[in-house]
């Protein structure tokens, strides 16, 4: 696959097949995950793959209270947004589909085949994350969907105790479920480019538009690879 159609198209994909992943697959993907750089080539990341359902339904009812709790405090004005928005406006419509989305996902979190959790040192996302990005390109490339979630760190403790590890240097970073999508792949909807960038001092504006290096061809989507 295109590296450009790969970075393009690797949206998060919560709806999946419960179709397990075979091995040589992983082997693929996480042999590629650790090619990415890491501090000092420290290699400062630690992967956990959980398969058992009946871990997954402990995880599940974890990552549900999160989910709530979160959209009780911090995410209450989303909330707000959809009650009491106008349902044509198009930014409640992205909204809601991102919420639905993730909903969807607090619901059948232990349907999907596989989660991945990510670990590394206190405060050291910089060092895993680019290898847990490397990872969902690699899956990607595979026709595998991924998605980074970080919201179990709010009940990191538990996570960790019931992965049964033991305190100290490893931290809990990240979980990646992961599997085959139900759903199309497409391009990534994102705002232009140049307004995030800026040239030689803060707020400056770049002199350039961003330009899109891959475009979706027609009827892209579907079990395309
Ligand atoms: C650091 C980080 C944390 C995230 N945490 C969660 C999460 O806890 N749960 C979730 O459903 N999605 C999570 N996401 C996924 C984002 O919601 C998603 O990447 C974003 O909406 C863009 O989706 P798209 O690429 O399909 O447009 C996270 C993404 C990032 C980069």
């Amino acid at each position: 696959m295109d590296l450009y159609e790969a970075m393009y198209t690797t949206r998060a994909m919560r709806r999946v097949k419960p179709d397990p992943i075979p091995d040589e697959i992983l082997g693929k993907l996480f042999d590629a995950a650790v090619r990415g750089p890491s501090g000092g080539n420290r290699h400062t990341f630690r992967f956990l793959t959980v398969t058992d359902k009946e871990m997954m339904k402990k995880i599940k009812d974890i990552y549900h209270d999160a989910y709530w709790e979160l959209q009780e405090t911090s995410y209450a004005e989303v909330q707000t947004k959809l009650k009491e928005g106008d349902p044509n406006d198009p930014s409640v419509k992205q909204t809601r589909r991102i919420s639905n989305s993730a909903e969807y996902f607090v619901e059948y979190l232990d349907q999907h085949p596989m989660l991945i959790f990510v670990f590394g040192k206190q405060g050291g996302e910089s060092t895993t994350f680019p290898v847990l990005w490397n990872l969902c390109l690699a899956a990607r490339a595979e026709g595998l969907g991924t998605f980074i979630t970080t919201l179990l760190k709010l009940r990191k403790q538990e996570v960790e105790q019931l992965l049964g590890m033991p305190e100290g240097f490893w931290h809990m970073h990240a979980m990646i479920p992961i599997g085959y999508p139900t759903g199309r792949w497409g391009t990534a909807s994102r705002k232009p480019a140049n307004e995030f960038v800026y040239s030689e001092a803060w707020d400056n504006p770049v002199t350039w538009t961003g330009i899109p290096n891959w475009e979706e061809p027609e009827n892209y989507g579907r079990n395309h690879q």
